[in-house]
């Protein structure tokens, strides 16, 4: 099968926290993602690794005394193999590179008065590099690595005072780069906030006297990210034509477990407030009925102004992107179970599953698609898609790695026919072209990549580059347009 879209964005995504290291490079602060150890004892299947540790571990990761392994200090080293990774890459056929910017390397404490000059060119001379390798790039302003600063000094997002920092640094960056970096997407997967209020807002529960101002904290840190994003939208505005702001959402597509409406009602319900609910709020510009509803009922209580909703109206994204592994099931039995706080869904017997219990679901994306531009007809980008596995060099120095090469190209079949199906779907970055670190688990172990890094768990190995058996895929792919 060709695949029909000959002018399409096709690449793959990192970032910073996962690939750079270099984490006392040139006065960068450390981050919240470099501040969570490496758990030689956890459970892959288990999602509560992301907030099983307090602020005072994350204090104790300063000094470190304990000596334990902080693998988000150190990445893949791209901050120094960056032109050999853009180079192979551009070997692999990609035309886009989706990437993040460190805010703790631009403006370690968050409120200085002038960006770190190396770190501004630092990022120019990436950018220039796969400008050069052809390649377009789409930048994540924060991607799950909230400057520990930032959340010592004001406690994280959900403390207004937030949003005039990142306003502040996306300015400085859109000045600077807005002729090299062309797609703009404000915060990764969005819908973070209120299932891990630490890893998308800086913010942790010790901070709070109960429950509730905990959860209402999340929902406010997540209100001022809506806010931060379509004020960001508005100066882009002025700033330059050139740049085209989207959104990204962790996307969760459930199926209903069984056909009794009470389920049915279960997913509908679960879409609603998981799923659509951020779309609707970042396109439509207002919150939606239901959740009016679902906050009565949850007691949530947040602050919004007039003038906040006024900018969320007038500044929708302009393209939707999302992040793409995995579907689930949703059943009354299952959400009264897991208390309503559900990341994983319910199992589906006619998928298989990942060791980390990820259900792949290559149809699933076709219906995502579908889905999306029937309700929002604005432009849909695939932002991250992949499969984690545990793999080995072999004597040959690669990786027989045939199941990513079914994974990818199971997905890719399922895009063409949303595209046959009229969506529009302009572009697709892979999570990942080259292993990276593990963002729930912190692993070096779970592979994603069309290239193999030398590196172990514990940063150990030469930090050597290898093709797998699917970069020679990709890369033929792309050549031939043959699935
Ligand atoms: C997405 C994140 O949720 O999933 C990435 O945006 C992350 O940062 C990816 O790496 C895969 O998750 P994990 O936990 O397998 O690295």
């Amino acid at each position: 099968m060709k695949f029909v879209k000959k002018d399409f964005l096709w690449g793959g995504a990192t970032s910073a926290s996962q690939v750079e290291g270099a984490y006392d490079v040139d006065g960068k602060s450390l981050t919240i993602a470099d501040m969570r150890p490496f758990n030689p004892n956890l459970d892959r299947k288990s999602v509560s690794e992301l907030n099983a540790y307090t602020r005072e571990d994350y204090e104790k990761s300063i000094e470190n005394k304990e000596g334990l392994h902080y693998p988000k200090r150190f990445g893949v080293d791209q901050y120094h193999r960056y032109k050999e990774d853009i180079a192979l890459f551009k070997e692999a056929g990609m035309n886009i590179y989706r990437m993040s910017i460190a805010w703790s390397r631009i403006f370690p404490n968050g409120d200085e008065a002038e960006p770190n000059k190396s770190a501004i060119e630092f990022y120019r001379s990436v950018f220039q590099e796969c400008k050069d390798a052809g390649m377009e790039v789409m930048l994540t302003i924060q991607h799950y690595d909230v400057p520990y600063p930032i959340t010592k000094e004001y406690g994280g997002w959900s403390n207004k005072k937030v949003v005039d920092l990142f306003i502040k640094f996306s300015t400085v960056i859109m000045n600077e780069y807005k002729d090299l970096v062309k797609y703009w997407l404000p915060f990764n997967e969005i819908n973070i906030a209120t299932l891990s209020p630490v890893t998308g807002l800086g913010v942790f529960k010790e901070d709070f006297k109960t429950e509730e101002e905990y959860k209402n904290a999340a929902w406010q840190g997540l209100h001022n990210q809506f806010y931060a994003q379509a004020k960001v939208i508005e100066i882009a505005k002025t700033i330059s034509s050139n740049i085209e702001m989207g959104c990204m959402v962790a996307n969760m597509t459930t199926y209903y477990s069984d056909c009794n409406p009470v389920n049915v009602m279960e997913n509908l319900k679960f879409q609603q407030m998981e799923r659509y609910f951020y779309y609707d709020v970042m396109i439509k510009g207002k919150y939606p009925t239901y959740s009016e509803r679902y906050f009565e009922e949850h007691n949530i209580k947040f602050e919004t102004t007039p003038e906040e909703m006024n900018v969320i109206k007038n500044n929708p994204i302009h393209y939707i992107t999302f992040s793409y592994y995995m579907t689930s099931t949703i059943s009354k039995e299952l959400l009264e179970k897991a208390g309503g706080n559900l990341l994983m869904g319910g199992k589906n017997p006619f998928l298989k599953a990942t060791e980390w219990g990820w259900q792949i679901d290559p149809i699933g994306l076709r219906v995502t698609l579908n889905e999306l531009w029937d309700r929002y007809e604005i432009p849909l980008f695939i932002s991250e898609n992949g499969i984690g596995v545990v793999e080995t060099l072999d004597s040959n120095n690669t990786v027989e790695d045939d199941y990513r090469i079914d994974y990818l190209s199971e997905h890719f079949k399922q895009m063409n026919e949303a595209i046959l199906d009229g969506v529009n779907v302009f572009g697709y970055t892979m999570w990942t072209p080259i292993d990276v670190v593990s963002l729930s688990t912190n692993e070096m172990s779970k592979r994603y990549g069309l290239i193999f890094v030398d590196y172990d768990d514990y940063h150990k190995g030469t930090g050597d580059r290898f093709k797998k058996k699917s970069f020679n895929w990709f890369k033929k792919f792309r050549e031939t347009g043959e699935l």
